[in-house]
């Protein structure tokens, strides 16, 4: 079974599409209307302010604002004239080049002037292409038909949420293996899974249809997130939904362990009394050493507090304290003073070995550990013997390197047998509340991308915070480099499409494009927007 991936920071969201007023933000900001210039646009929101008026407005790499490098000195907000058929801005503004200062400089287009544009763009990416070998960009016409198949059996609320959205729902209980998918996923749109079903390469270049994968767990390490983006599909997954969950359970494990009630539990069953309060503790007044200071790791934080613990933390990050507790800086100071140390971190391939012999070595004696973040951090073996030496008083394991596929099958572990050692199935973040809100949370994300393009919470896809309202939509997943946007509009103008709204992120080597038109698309102009050599994928939302 595949662990949970990294999800990793995510960027601040766009502003919604709409009517203006536009977003604004940090970064230098200018208008700009078509004019060729290498300005790689790194966001942008277009809005309508009246019937006849329009507002651009972009923030950039202030670098590229000077021509020649050095920091730009001079902020640009300015509102323009739109054309009232073509949504092209009448006037342009852009920095003079030369001195390194921005002045604004208002221009009349020449007749072919957007027309330049795209040819400018025809030549002018410089970054290797983000296509895979063989593969062409794509289109897709979406109306409300959609296909959604959710297997690893999904919460019921995630049926609802998407059948209230008019996807047609197939369910499957266990996870598919890779052919299977092939098989099953031509015809699909959206597809849903859990931590068992691994979205290779191999499936996605198989499933020439589907615009968005859900992952209705934390991590998205069982999908190829680079291949994904490529090909413009973008994923979600449910980064929050079940921290209150593993934290509960550690809580749990932390004073079943602190007390070796799995011990006595054992004993009974056995048929044996055996009491005594030797090696028994509270847990108030013990030092919690926690690794990994994230959504668990702080919110962990706060109730071993409200226990009366002392907590200190390491995380490779900067992060704030909560409440009392107290940052180490490095793992070592930890593992010195902690009496219960539990692991926290993310799924980044550094972390591998993270928790090893010398780990288990530098605790105290009779401390005790735990790890319900991922199972390639820690080295079982070192761990037993740390146990069975009696250096630790005991461990609770919920995540392994080879956890079995599915319910049934063998499970197999150096930790079994052992006391005091409390083993579990990966149920960290299984509860019925986090599994509804997972459920609620994916299913959301999916059907909102599917039906207004948004990419809100996407772990691979630049954020464009969108809603609905839109005549027609048109979604431009692109390369990110200088002038994508600019083309965009000018095979827009061409083809005699207004633009009333439009919002531009980037994140890495993608761009997103969003585009709110008043009505229909003729299929020149999204065959052009197709053909561009930047696209990845385009959509044409109603
Ligand atoms: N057992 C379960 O069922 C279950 C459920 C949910 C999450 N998880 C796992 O729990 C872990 C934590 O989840 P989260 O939502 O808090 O993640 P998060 O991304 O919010 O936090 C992870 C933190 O670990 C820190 N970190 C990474 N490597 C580190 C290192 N080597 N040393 C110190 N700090 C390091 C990061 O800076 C980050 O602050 C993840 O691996 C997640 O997959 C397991």
């Amino acid at each position: 079974m595949p662990e949970d991936e990294d999800v990793g920071g995510l960027p601040t969201a766009a502003e919604p599409l709409g009517a203006a007023p536009l977003a604004t933000g940090g970064g230098p900001r200018l208008v700009d209307h078509g004019e060729p210039h290498p300005l790689d646009v790194g966001a942008g929101d277009l809005g309508q302010a009246g019937p006849q008026l329009g507002a651009v407005v972009v923030a950039g790499d202030p670098e590229q604002l000077r021509p020649g490098g050095g920091a730009a000195r001079e902020e640009v907000v300015e509102e323009v004239l739109v054309h009232p058929v073509t949504g092209v801005d009448e006037d342009v503004a852009r920095p003079e080049r030369g001195d390194g200062v921005q002045h604004l400089r208002r221009q009349r287009p020449g007749p072919h002037g957007h027309v330049r544009v795209g040819q400018e763009q025809q030549t002018g990416g410089h970054a290797p292409s983000l296509r895979p070998a063989g593969w062409s960009p794509v289109t897709d016409r979406q109306g409300p038909a959609r296909t959604a198949l959710l297997l690893e059996n999904i919460h019921p609320l995630a049926v609802e949420v998407l059948e209230a959205s008019g996807t047609s729902v197939q369910r499957r209980a266990g996870a598919l293996t890779e052919s299977e998918l092939v098989e099953a996923l031509p015809g699909v749109q959206l597809l849903g899974i859990r931590s068992t079903t691994h979205v290779t390469e191999a499936v996605l270049d198989a499933a020439p249809d589907l615009v968005a994968i859900g992952a209705f767990c934390i991590g998205t390490n069982q999908v190829d997130l680079e291949a994904a983006a490529a090909r413009g599909i973008a994923v979600f997954n449910a980064p929050f939904s079940n921290t209150r969950s593993v934290v509960e359970l550690v809580l749990a494990e932390v004073i079943a362990l602190t007390r070796q009630l799995t011990v006595f539990d054992d004993a009974l069953h056995a048929g044996v009394w055996q009491k005594s309060a030797a090696g028994s503790h509270e847990v108030r007044g013990r030092t919690l050493g926690i690794v990994g200071y994230g959504n668990i790791g702080s919110q962990l934080s706060v109730v071993a507090e409200a226990l009366g613990m002392r907590v200190v933390f390491y995380d490779t990050a900067e992060k704030l304290a909560m409440g009392n507790a107290v940052r180490l800086s490095s793992l070592e100071e930890v593992l010195a003073l902690a009496d219960v140390v539990t692991l926290h971190v993310d799924g980044r391939a550094g972390n591998g070995g993270l928790f090893g012999a010398p780990q288990f070595a530098a605790m105290k004696p009779g401390a005790i550990f735990l790890n319900l973040s991922r199972g390639f951090v820690v080295d079982h073996g070192a761990l037993r013997d740390h146990l069975v030496s009696g250096h630790l008083s005991g461990a609770a394991v919920d995540v392994f390197l080879d956890e079995p596929r599915r319910n049934g099958d063998p499970f197999d572990s150096r930790l079994r047998g052992l006391p005091n050692v409390i083993l579990t199935p990966h149920v960290g973040g299984s509860t019925e509340e986090a599994q509804e809100d997972i459920g609620r949370f994916v299913a959301g994300k999916l059907r909102d991308f599917a039906a207004h393009g948004s990419t809100s919470l996407s772990v691979n896809m630049p954020q464009v915070v969108t809603d609905g309202g839109h005549a027609t939509r048109l979604g431009h997943l692109h390369q990110n480099v200088p002038g994508v946007l600019a083309s965009v509009n000018s095979i827009l103008a061409r083809h005699g499409v207004n633009v009333v709204g439009q919002s531009l992120t980037t994140r890495g080597q993608l761009g997103y494009v969003v585009t709110d038109v008043p009505g229909p698309v003729d299929d020149a102009a999204v065959e052009e927007l197709r053909a561009m050599p930047e696209t990845v994928r385009v959509r044409v939302l109603r």
